[in-house]
This record gives structure tokens, C-alpha cells and sequence, in this order.
């Protein structure tokens, strides 16, 4: 695929813009786009594929926020299984958060490496928990504790309904090894799927001639292979997951263990990214753990962004006060309009390094306009709270019966109080506990599963590529970031009126 390179028009156009006044306290709301002549027949082929940073693309270039009422394992797993990628929160302890990344790496992969295993020996009552506790509904069971040598497989299956058989081992309900369909390890997934259809079987274990266990795939992940060309995946076919860290306290141990439950992608996340505890944080991360790609921000200026630039990032993350649940402008005055921010920091580096645009986007068109202003993919905080998927309970309203969950800001009071929960550290609680909150919480309505939310993004941006007159959001990037002006429309109030007021 050809990704939007500099070119000399881009390089023009990169030092002209940052400056234009046609620029200055401009943001979503005050353009519209001129239609342009459609190129496709059908837009359920148009592309959305986009960088994320200098290594990683997604199908869908929506990343969610890394905020404790947006992403955790389940919102990142649904991120990632719709072509986008879920940035897991920071304000909870280290062994958490990597679990929730451990969790998402699990969850859907061709191969599974790792199976859960249990020994012979071990009471049905025991298994029903584990299994519960790790939501699947196949355990391998081995011939003692930690042996990785396969006895059998014990499936939701092979468990009697009625009577109490609660306190009988697994080895007398389970397939036995001599029973069971299983392969050497080096099987490909055709292969694989062909045995498990000319079988009828839902699992099949992978084990080398002393029968040690190497592996499992699942009819379940095999389809879902199938059904899902766009999830986003590593090269090994688990999911895609993002990881905050943090700049300060405990960062580079945090690193280590979300590293370690297999994160793919760092965010270094603090309020004002042009800053000198970036450039240590960025230092300290890179000679301790090399080249991981590290998306860093938040940064509002060309200057931010060279200096970021400057510092060796993967991607740049923009954005200074739009988001929903912040006070940055109200509490600091600091910020810059989101849209010219987009504009100006990708003036200053053009598609050298990815830009993550981050907050105040309210309708589908907004992620557009970023996108072809100069943003590669959009992170969303508030368009996706509010969904199953996010962390947190449904409220109801006793008296209206209308139902709503939490959407806070990562610095307001509440979110600051619990995310000292797990801190041991006095002086890191004293510190956040002086620091004057720049975000605020608010009802959001509940609205279902993210996974319409995104299936309706997606939707709009394929036909907001139609009316740019092209067949995938890479073109139309190409064609447009030159001179965005020359496809912009700038409103009065009347037609901002006209085009928003329904
Ligand atoms: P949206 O508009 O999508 O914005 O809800 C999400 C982004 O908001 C940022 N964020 C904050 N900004 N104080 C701030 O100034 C906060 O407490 C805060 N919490 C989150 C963050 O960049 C997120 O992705």
C-alpha cells in the first residue's frame, strides 16, 4: 500500500500553514467540505487504513482514550476486533493494568501459546471456577501440575448436568490423550481448520512427540480469522493493545511489565508534552527498553511537535484542552483550537511522524476533518463512554428511568482519588492530592456496544471519502493535505446555523 509521503507540495504547504490566519481559533465546527466528483460505485470498499506510528497501521483509525472511564481490556479487545486500538489506563496498579493487557493479548489469536492447563486431580468444582475465571469452556488438563505433558481435555461438554458430581476429578470426565485429536506444533491454520471441520472437533491441541504441550487452536478462533479481515493484530494474530505509562514515579517498572504481558504500543501521556519531564521520561524509556514504539504527547504547537519530533517518537499525540472532560482552558487559559492544532503541528512535521489527534471531536465529520487536516488516526474519549464496553456501571434515574454511566477527565477529583487506591507511595499521593484538577466528571447516556458506535464511524468516514472524491482515506489524505483550503469551506453563523441546528 502507498502511504502519504512528503512530497514537494506537502513540504510547501507544511511551511506556509503554520502561520495562515486562515488557520487561527479554527476547529471542527467551522468547515464544511466541497463536495467532490464520487469515484466509487460502492463505498463498502473504500479503505480506512491509516498509520498509527512509524510500525503500526490500523484499518480503522480510531484509538480509544486512555482514561479509567473509557479503555480496559474489554473496550481495548473491542477496539481492536473492529480495526482500532485500545490505549489501557495507567491509574490503576501495575499488576493490574498488565493484566488487562494480558487479557487482550489472550483473548482471539490463531494459536493460542499458552494454554490454561490444570492436573489430574483436580475436583470438577475447581475446574468450573478456573474456567469461569478465565472465561473459556475448554481446559487441557495435564498429567501433574506444571508437567505441560497433555492427559486429556476436559470441555463444557463433558460435565453431567444433573446430580452432585462436584468433588469427582477431572480424569473421569475428560477425552483422554489416547481419545483426542492432536498435531505437531508446526501446522498451519488451513491445515488446522480442515482438521477441525473433518473432524467435528472444537479444539485441537498441539503437542510434539512426548506429547508436551506446545499450543491450542479453537474452531472459535479460527473463524473469528475469518470473520474479522479487519481486527487489528500482530504478526502472531493476537490482538493489538496499547498501554499508558506515565512520565513520572513508577514508569519505566511499568514499562517493563506491560512489555512483558505483551503490549504493543506505549503512550506517554501527561497534560503538557513540551515539556523537560517528557524529555527525561523519552530518554529513560529508550535506553532501557530500545526501540518499542512510543506514541507521546499532549502537544498543541509546531514547536511541540518538532520538539517531539526531535526526541524520536513513533507518533505525536495533539490535542491541549478540547476534550470533554476537561478544565485545561477554563482552570489555565493553555490551548489550542483542536483543528488548527491538528494543522499546525502537522505543518511543522508532516507525515514524518504519525498524529494522533486526541479530544473534542462531538460528530463523525470531526474525525474526518482531523484526518485530512493532518491527523493519521483520532483517539476518542466521550463518544465512546457511556457503552458497555467502557469500565464502570450502568446508572438508572429512579424517577426518569433513563439510564447512564460515568465519563470523567484523568485529572479530576474523582478519577485522582481512586486512582491512589492501589499507591503505596506518600509522597506521590500528597503530590497528586495538591495538584488543582484540570478535568471534571459528568453523566454520559448509556448507549449500548461500542461496536455500533464504531460500525456507524466507519460508515460515515467511507462516505465522507466518497464526497472527497476518492476511494480510500489514504487518497483522499494525499490530495487534500497539500491545501486543505482549497476543499474547505470556512462558515459564517448563519450557515454553521444552517448545517448544524436540526
Ligand atoms: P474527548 O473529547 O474525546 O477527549 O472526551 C478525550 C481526551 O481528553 C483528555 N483528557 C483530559 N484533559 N484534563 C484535561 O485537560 C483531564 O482531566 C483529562 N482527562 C482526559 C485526554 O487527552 C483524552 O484522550
Amino acid at each position: 500500500m502507498i502511504m502519504c509521503e512528503p512530497t514537494d507540495s506537502l513540504s510547501n504547504s507544511m511551511s506556509k500553514t503554520k502561520n495562515d490566519p486562515g488557520w487561527i481559533g479554527m476547529t471542527f465546527d467551522d468547515f464544511l467540505m466541497r463536495p467532490q466528483l464520487g469515484k466509487t460505485e460502492s463505498r463498502q470498499h473504500i479503505s480506512l487504513n491509516s498509520r498509527l506510528t512509524q510500525t503500526l497501521d490500523l484499518e480503522l483509525p480510531i484509538v480509544s482514550s486512555n482514561m479509567d472511564s473509557v479503555t480496559g481490556a474489554r473496550m481495548a479487545e473491542a477496539m481492536a476486533l473492529t480495526g482500532g486500538l485500545g490505549v489501557i489506563h495507567r491509574a490503576q496498579s501495575i499488576e493490574r493494568q498488565a493484566q488487562e493487557v494480558a487479557e487482550v493479548k489472550r483473548s482471539y489469536s490463531a494459536v493460542i501459546e499458552h494454554p490454561h492447563c490444570l492436573p489430574v486431580g483436580t475436583t470438577l468444582a475447581e475446574a468450573e471456577q478456573f474456567a469461569k475465571r478465565h472465561k473459556i469452556t475448554g481446559i487441557l488438563i495435564e498429567t501433574k501440575g506444571g508437567s505441560g505433558i497433555l492427559a486429556g481435555l476436559l470441555s463444557s461438554r463433558d460435565i453431567p448436568w444433573q446430580g452432585d458430581h462436584q468433588q469427582r476429578r477431572v480424569e473421569e470426565f475428560m477425552t483422554p490423550l489416547e481419545r483426542l485429536h492432536t498435531h505437531k506444533p508446526d501446522i498451519s491454520i488451513e491445515d488446522a481448520e480442515q482438521i477441525l471441520f473433518d473432524k467435528r472437533i472444537e479444539r485441537l491441541p498441539l503437542v510434539d512427540s512426548e506429547n508436551r504441550i506446545h499450543g491450542l487452536i479453537t474452531s472459535k478462533d479460527v473463524r473469528f480469522i475469518r470473520e474479522r479481515p479487519f481486527a487489528s493484530k500482530d504478526t502472531k494474530g493476537h490482538l493489538l493493545v496499547g498501554a499508558a505509562i506515565g512520565a513520572r514515579g513508577d514508569f519505566i517498572e511499568r514499562t517493563a511489565a506491560l512489555l512483558e504481558a505483551g503490549a504493543d504500543c506505549f503512550f506517554i501521556d501527561i497534560a503538557h508534552g513540551h515539556s523537560m519531564v517528557m524529555q527525561q521520561a523519552v530518554e529513560a524509556v529508550r535506553s532501557k527498553f530500545g526501540a518499542i514504539p512510543l506514541a507521546c504527547g499532549n502537544v498543541a504547537t509546531a514547536e511541540g511537535a518538532m520538539f517531539m519530533k526531535g526526541l524520536g517518537v513513533d507518533a505525536i499525540k495533539v490535542g491541549v484542552g478540547p476534550g470533554r472532560g476537561c478544565r485545561t482552558r477554563l482552570e489555565t487559559s493553555a490551548g489550542v483550537p483542536q483543528l488548527q492544532a491538528i494543522r499546525e503541528t502537522w505543518s511543522a512535521v508532516g507525515e514524518s511522524v504519525p498524529i494522533i489527534a486526541d479530544g473534542g471531536v462531538r460528530y463523525d465529520k470531526d474525525i474526518f476533518l482531523a484526518l485530512i487536516c493532518g491527523a493519521s488516526t483520532v483517539m476518542l474519549g466521550s463518544a465512546l463512554s457511556g457503552t458497555d464496553e467502557a469500565p464502570g456501571r450502568v446508572i438508572e434515574d429512579p424517577a426518569t428511568h433513563t439510564k447512564k454511566k460515568i465519563y470523567r477527565g484523568m485529572t479530576s477529583p474523582e478519577a485522582v482519588l481512586e486512582s491512589l487506591y492501589d499507591v503505596d507511595d506518600g509522597e506521590a499521593i500528597t503530590s497528586a492530592l495538591e495538584t488543582p484538577a484540570e478535568g471534571q466528571e459528568i453523566q454520559v447516556p448509556y448507549k449500548g456496544s461500542v461496536q455500533n458506535i464504531l460500525h456507524r464511524i466507519r460508515g460515515h468516514l467511507r462516505s465522507a471519502v466518497s464526497y472527497a472524491g476518492e476511494a480510500s482515506l489514504n487518497d483522499a489524505r494525499v490530495k487534500i493535505l497539500p491545501d486543505p483550503f482549497e476543499y474547505l469551506i470556512p462558515l459564517s453563523e448563519s450557515s454553521r446555523r444552517e448545517s448544524y441546528e436540526r
